[in-house]
């Protein structure tokens, strides 16, 4: 029952007539439900999907044959789709235009983060969602979104397609859902989806999981998803959000060496550094080759540190993009905290590079082991 009344209290958000719901533990699964409606609402006739360039949708083997961050898929034999360059609609019409009904190169859905998140934080250009929709309706194929991190009042609104009123074919949910506590994600799609997918009832158990949709998992939702009613809490991922931007705004025109761009929606942001600061660091030993890439890519990482050593703030990087410091806080969280974020990484960005690069030298000789870097080190220490 908590299952039947979770799908019924999701379907009031849901956008448009996303009604049915397929309950499951992970984003990952919740990709995999809509892949294979979507490839069974064709009957097995349309084999392929459309995917971005630099997206992620997971990490099981369906959703990873649509991801399109390369170190990912390194290694594994995939399902073959098409990718297409996230935000151009123009690329996506190509490729729609040639689709075959049925056969082997033949597409049954593309698959779009709203806002790509582990890519960076990627932000289409407005009117993308909408054109998207738009082509996909046209050229008979269906639309996939995966709201997994931008959903849930993440964006400012419940999910992010409400931003262009876009209503896709199908959804996939899961991490917020769980409200943090439980494991669970889920697949939705349309009623006429649902129904041409799977024509009956036996049809469902296809696409079942043991654990999928267990009474504690779906009662955490049930709160969950009060929480974000009660507490408006995408009303007040909107404002905070501003509020946010502003100060990282006003940071970037600080500290225009460190930083290249702010983007972001809502309290879904991501601040992409400019390595080259690295190259301030002068007193790098040169000997060492490579040292000075590797750091460039550590920049975030080393900002991430030390948020967390000097003001106790926890950020996390981004799975496909090197050069970007997640900025996600919880929706809960207050404006004086978010001053606080601010004037902390202010701080840090106002020490200069030195302290940062000489802290993660420091670590990377500590896991190394003195031995194999001897002939720098020990230079290198005295110095700090
Ligand atoms: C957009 C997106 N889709 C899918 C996934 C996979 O979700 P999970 O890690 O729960 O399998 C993630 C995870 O980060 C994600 O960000």
């Amino acid at each position: 029952p908590y299952a039947a009344c979770l799908a019924h209290n999701l379907s009031l958000l849901t956008p448009g007539t996303l009604d049915r719901f397929f309950f499951c533990n992970s984003g990952t699964e919740a990709v995999e439900g809509a892949l294979k409606l979507a490839a069974r609402y064709f009957k097995g006739k349309r084999p392929r999907f459309i995917y971005a360039e630099n997206s992620l949708h997971g990490k099981t083997l369906g959703a990873l044959s649509v991801t399109g961050g390369q170190r990912l898929r390194e290694f594994f034999p995939l399902l073959p789709g098409k990718t297409v360059p996230y935000g151009d609609a123009a690329a996506l019409e190509e490729l729609l235009k040639a689709n075959p009904s049925e056969g082997e190169d033949a597409v049954a859905a593309v698959i779009l983060e709203p806002i790509q998140g582990e890519a960076g934080v990627i932000v289409p250009p407005p009117g993308y969602l909408r054109q998207v929709r738009d082509l996909c309706t046209r050229y008979g194929v269906l639309l996939i979104l995966d709201e997994i991190q931008t959903g849930f009042c993440r964006t400012g609104t419940f999910f992010a397609c409400e931003h262009e009123q876009v209503v896709p074919d199908l959804m996939a949910l899961a991490k917020s859902l769980g409200g943090g506590l439980a494991s669970i994600g889920a697949t939705v799609a349309t009623t006429k989806v649902f129904t041409t997918a799977y024509d009956n009832p036996h049809d469902c158990l296809v696409q079942t999981s043991t654990f999928g949709g267990r009474t504690t998992c779906c009662a955490a939702a049930l709160a969950t998803l009060e929480v974000y009613e009660e507490e408006q809490l995408s009303q007040r991922a909107a404002t905070l959000g501003e509020r946010l931007m502003q100060g990282l705004q006003a940071i970037k025109a600080r500290h225009t060496h460190w930083i290249r761009e702010v983007r972001g929606r809502g309290l879904m942001v991501g601040i992409e550094f400019d390595a080259g600061i690295v190259d301030q660091a002068r007193y790098l030993p040169a000997k060492i080759p490579g040292l000075r890439n590797v750091l460039k890519e550590h920049l975030p990482g080393m900002v991430a540190a030390a948020l967390l050593k000097q003001f106790g703030i926890l950020g996390t990087l981004m799975l496909n993009n090197r050069a970007v410091l997640r900025v996600y806080p919880p929706l809960v969280i207050t404006a004086e905290q978010i001053d606080y974020f601010l004037s902390s990484l202010d701080a840090i960005l106002s020490q200069g590079p030195r302290d940062l690069v000489a802290n993660r030298v420091n670590h990377a000789i500590a896991s190394a082991g003195m031995k194999c870097i001897t002939p720098w080190t020990s230079a290198f220490l005295k110095k700090h």
